[in-house]
């Protein structure tokens, strides 16, 4: 082995060292870095965990607070009978009913999600759905329109939680016409989507509040829980849809709702 022999080998040897000491650092940053990601996931784990337990735990209270809520509305109801004149117990009355209803929509959304899907012509929906909402719509001087195709939309749906929807939409349009006009329910079918359209003339919503809707307890009505569009927007989800809105103050207000129509819901299940 001559001089040059053993430089080139030193020179191996250096490199051979550096590699290692690269090597190792590498290694140990991959380390840390999946160290801290096994710590992140952990931590997502508890407080989705946590979450869960707290969305239970809050249901089982809702629960217990019914029963005590329906003692004192009948103990309520008779006192009413009683004492025709004591007009406070009106508006306990009426607060009591509210209360009920909140807790009612929050333990309707907090069950386990145990859908039973069943295809069901939207045309016929929303014709039910109106037939349901026209006294009520009569009495506030506003007439509700139906668009529809002459063939059937079929979609995968849970018949009773889309006509809640519906009637939640309807009645928000109806409620933002204090002067009366027309709800129109226009239906349509566009690449494999069914679509509600719901359009009223009412007083519409400010853009700034666009984000805020469906949001829990947002409300601007004296009478209103502000759950409405929460319900709505949680049952579309569930069937796989989208609502949107779109509105212009003094004019009124558009709702779509996006559904997958049967056969394509069925192909991405
Ligand atoms: N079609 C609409 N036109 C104008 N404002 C609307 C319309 N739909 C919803 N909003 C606004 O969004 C708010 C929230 O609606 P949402 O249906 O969730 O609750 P609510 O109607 O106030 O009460 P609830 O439906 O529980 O009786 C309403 O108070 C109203 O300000
Ligand atoms: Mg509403």
């Amino acid at each position: 082995m001559d001089r040059e022999d053993i430089s080139y080998i030193s020179l191996f040897a250096v490199f051979v060292t550096i590699f290692l000491i690269y090597a190792t650092r590498f290694n140990d940053k991959l380390k840390n870095e999946l160290e801290r990601e096994k710590r992140e996931t952990e931590q997502l784990l508890v407080n989705s965990d946590k979450l869960a337990t707290v969305g239970q735990l809050a249901a089982g209270v809702a629960h217990e607070i019914r029963n005590p809520l329906s003692v004192i509305s009948g103990y309520i109801q008779l006192l009413k009978e009683d004492h025709k004149e004591l007009q406070h117990v009106d508006i306990i009355d009426k607060e009591l009913t509210r209360m009920n209803l909140i807790i009612s929509e929050f333990l309707d959304i907090s069950k386990p999600n145990s859908m039973q899907l069943e295809t069901k012509d939207l045309n016929l929906i929303v014709q039910q759905v109106v037939t349901l909402l026209n006294a009520e719509a009569h009495f506030k001087n506003v007439a509700i329109e139906i668009k529809q195709p002459n063939n059937a939309i079929d979609i995968e749906c849970e018949e009773n939680q889309i006509k809640q929807v519906l009637i939640n939409l309807v009645k928000n349009g109806i409620e933002a016409m204090p002067n009366g006009g027309v709800v129109t329910i226009e239906l349509l079918e566009e690449e494999n989507e069914a679509k509600i359209r719901i359009f009223d003339e009412g007083t519409g919503i400010p853009e700034e509040q666009l984000a805020t809707l469906g949001k829990p307890f947002y409300t601007t009505k004296e009478s209103g829980t502000g759950l409405g569009l929460m319900v709505s927007l949680k049952i579309i989800e569930n069937h796989r849809g989208k609502m949107l809105f779109s509105s212009v103050v003094g004019k009124g207000t558009i709702v779509e709702v996006i559904l997958p129509q049967k056969n394509v819901s069925e192909g991405k299940a």
